[in-house]
């Protein structure tokens, strides 16, 4: 007899598991959850979309150019760059994402290759040297790409173009005159998807083979004191040499959102310009 009363207390559940059975079965009263239905979240997979816009960058490997570059890729963008030397003495690792094209805006063949399934074009290709020279590098070669750009239905065109030095202008005059010949043009030819950057002094860092050049040490303290003195830039003859010097990832920047931005007004920019569009967020 004892032994089946023991047998019959140690089969019954203890309390504590009758009142979880009972509050188990309570819960399963239509209309009643006891528990918050646990949905398994589908894995997702990051998946970059591939990029639609390509960017064709004249003169990738310059000054200029290679901060316009990086600052494409990072903008997901598909790049190319087109420039004699091609790829040249780049060693950054950002420049194996780069399609590299060693071209002269000088040769058709060689800028229609570039400009295949091309939608954007900056162009960073200038330089100075004899007038004549100067003319027909910051001119001719410029109008040669943006005629065939245009020719291969290519949407948006920046040119890097220079701001107004006074009295420099005299000193330089092939180097202005060519600009202001590849601007015309390019308001021409690209009346709705034209857009000219017109800096000042770019600072910033200038690699010239292995090494790196700091502008920016005497750059960056000329833009902080300069960028408040826009009045005195009205002063005839000297007052453009009061144009502050801007930093070439602010022009990078803009270049970018020029040549990508639908909505990007086209049209001249000065360097306030580009300074304001280079601080605003997208
Ligand atoms: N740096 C400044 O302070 C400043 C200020 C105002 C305006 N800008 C303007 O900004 C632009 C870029 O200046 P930057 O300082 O970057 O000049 P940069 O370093 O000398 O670059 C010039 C680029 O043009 C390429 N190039 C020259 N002739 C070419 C040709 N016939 N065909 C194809 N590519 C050619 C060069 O590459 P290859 O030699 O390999 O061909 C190089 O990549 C220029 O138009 C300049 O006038 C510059």
């Amino acid at each position: 007899m004892r032994t089946l009363v023991s047998r019959l207390i140690h089969s019954t559940p203890p309390i504590s598991r009758l009142n979880a059975t009972a509050v188990r079965n309570l819960c399963t009263e239509p209309n009643k959850v006891d528990e918050p239905f646990k949905v398994e979240e589908a894995e997702t997979v990051n998946v970059p979309p591939p990029p639609t816009e390509k960017l064709l960058v004249l003169g990738g490997n310059g000054f200029v150019g290679s901060h316009v570059c990086r600052e494409a890729l990072n903008h997901g963008l598909s790049v190319a760059s087109l420039s004699r030397s091609g790829k040249s003495s780049l060693h950054d690792s950002w420049a194996t994402d780069v399609i590299w094209y060693k071209g002269n805006l000088f040769s058709t063949d060689s800028l229609k290759e570039a400009l295949n399934g091309v939608t954007a074009v900056i162009s960073c290709v200038g330089g100075f040297g004899s007038n004549s020279y100067m003319y027909k590098i910051d001119g001719t070669a410029n109008i040669n790409a943006i005629r065939a750009a245009s020719d291969q239905g290519v949407k948006r065109f920046v040119y890097i173009s220079a701001a107004d030095f006074g009295v420099v202008n005299y000193l330089l005059q092939g180097y202005y005159e060519g600009k202001r010949a590849a601007e015309t043009e390019l308001l021409t030819r690209f009346p709705y998807g034209g857009v000219i950057l017109r800096p000042g002094f770019i600072h910033g860092t200038r690699t010239a083979g292995s090494m790196k050049i700091p502008l920016g040490v005497i750059g960056s303290p000329l833009e902080m004191v300069l960028q408040h003195a826009k009045p005195l830039t009205q002063i005839p003859l000297i007052g453009p040499l009061l144009t502050p010097p801007v930093n070439v990832i602010a022009v990078a920047k803009v270049a970018v959102r020029a040549a990508t931005e639908p909505v990007f007004p086209p049209g001249i920019l000065d360097v306030y310009g580009i300074q304001r569009y280079s601080q605003q967020h997208k």
